[in-house]
């Protein structure tokens, strides 16, 4: 967005930041937002890790991006519902329960969960090499968990459930909460109805005993619903959520956070939707997100062949925190706690400051600096300006008249008076980079107004 305020007159400049400034004091933290999405709702996708598996960075910033959506767009006034569609349900369990009634040891599981259950994952692949009949045996096993068999259910919902508490230790460090956890084996039986509806409307074929649906005519190719065996896949159950989902919401729009990988698969999704006559599939989004690599331009999901824990990188980050402030400010009240909130605080906005679409490189010394654009120097700046305010003891006044102001001044309110326009422009466009780029910038304005500026004890402190 550009405003040019160099075309307009002396008096014109005067009023559009006269004008800013009344309204920020008479809107607070409301200034910026609007009703532009009031009485409609928008459903939010986001996370979805997969259960017995560890939580990716792809999954790390599908959380990091769609909430700052959800916020963005709570401010313009839509509703949001946030759901958590958890990957707690394939083929992957059958080997995971032939895993662990062979070999596995239940010890070994409380004591590190998604660890174990990972290393059960590989080692029966590594046992199934030279002993195929355990493909065999994982595939009934799947049938059954399928089937709803007592046994295989009650290890599922023990995998899961512990699971589910490791993610949650991560989005309590994040501060992130869900409206829903609805995963995919919640839409297990749907999916069928999903496959009745679509054989009804003619658009499934059999291929080779499979059941698919033909979108080469789209240039989507192929998209297989159901295998020989009777199992849906990953498709057919996304296509039984999102129409459960718009039953349940009828949602202005949905918009699923996942990585750029899986574009292919949402494009099947939407073009399904579309085929079997539902308008609302044109408000189906998929916001997408380009890979975190390390310095050297390596993926960065594993590193030096070991699965990356999230829980170590936010600890890794709040320790680095630690080691600044002890050296910047060690008397500081509370080390502990601003240390865990400046490092989480450098993850978030190291990712949110990335246009989402590209791929970026993750490094956390550079995220964690207090220096530059990051997460820790606009957190630096809200806290001197915030010390103004406190300072002060004043609360803010609507003046009648602002006063003569200066160039630093002038800077900074244009910079305010732009804030409505870039909220709109990240909803439109559902970045949040343009956000964390203004606010880069603010901060910016703000710490040279700060320098050159006396604000407490001058005149026009309050008037
Ligand atoms: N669990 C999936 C994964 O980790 C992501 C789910 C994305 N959402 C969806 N509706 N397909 O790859």
């Amino acid at each position: 967005v550009v405003i040019e305020f160099e075309g307009l007159s002396d008096s014109d400049k005067e009023l559009l930041i006269e004008t800013t400034i009344k309204q920020v004091l008479k809107d607070k933290d409301k200034y910026g937002s609007s009703n532009e999405g009031k009485g409609r709702t928008i459903v939010i996708e986001m996370s979805s890790p997969n259960i017995a598996k560890t939580f990716s960075v792809g999954h790390l910033r599908s959380t990091i991006i769609g909430n700052s959506l959800s916020k963005i767009l709570e401010f313009k006034g839509y509703k949001i519902v946030k759901i958590n569609y958890l990957g707690d349900w394939g083929t992957q369990f059958g080997k995971l329960i032939v895993a662990y009634k062979n070999w596995g040891k239940e010890k070994e599981l409380k004591k590190d969960p998604i660890n174990y259950l990972l290393k059960l994952y590989v080692e029966f692949h590594n046992k199934a090499k030279n002993k195929p009949s355990l493909e065999d045996e994982a595939r009934s096993w799947f049938k059954k968990l399928e089937d709803g068999n007592k046994d295989a259910l009650s290890l599922w919902k023990r995998f899961r459930e512990f699971s589910i508490k490791e993610f949650g230790k991560l989005y309590e460090i994040l501060g992130i909460n869900f409206d829903e956890y609805s995963g995919e084996s919640f839409y297990e039986n749907k999916a069928n109805k999903a496959v009745e509806e679509l054989k009804k409307r003619g658009l499934v074929k059999e291929s080779e005993g499979a059941e698919v649906i033909e979108l080469e005519s789209h240039g989507l190719g192929t998209a297989l619903i159901r295998k020989k065996d009777g199992a849906k896949l990953y498709l057919t159950r996304d296509i039984a959520a999102a129409i459960d989902r718009y039953r349940k919401y009828n949602f202005h729009k949905m918009i699923y956070e996942v990585g750029k990988e899986q574009t292919l698969h949402f494009k099947q999704l939407f073009k399904i939707l579309e085929i079997m006559g539902y308008k609302w599939a044109s408000q189906c989004v998929h916001v997408d997100h380009g890979l975190y690599l390390d310095k050297d331009g390596k993926k960065l999901s594993t590193r030096e062949g070991k699965t990356f824990s999230m829980e170590n990188l936010l600890e890794e980050a709040t320790m680095k925190a630690y080691n600044i402030i002890q050296e910047k400010n060690p008397s500081l009240k509370n080390k502990d706690k601003a240390a865990e909130i400046v490092g989480v605080g450098a993850i978030i906005y190291g990712d949110l400051k990335n246009e989402r679409k590209r791929d970026a490189v993750f490094e956390l010394d550079r995220f964690i600096s207090f220096e530059g654009n990051t997460g820790p120097y606009l957190q630096y700046s809200y806290a001197r300006a915030s010390s103004i305010i406190r300072k002060s003891k004043k609360s803010p006044l609507i003046p009648k008249k602002i006063p003569e102001i200066n160039d630093f001044e002038v800077k900074l309110a244009k910079k305010i008076a732009l804030f409505p326009l870039i909220v709109n422009d990240a909803s439109k466009n559902l970045y949040p980079s343009a956000i964390a780029s203004y606010a880069y910038e603010l901060a910016q304005s703000f710490n040279e107004f700060y320098q050159a500026v006396s604000v407490i004890g001058s005149k026009e402190e309050s008037f």
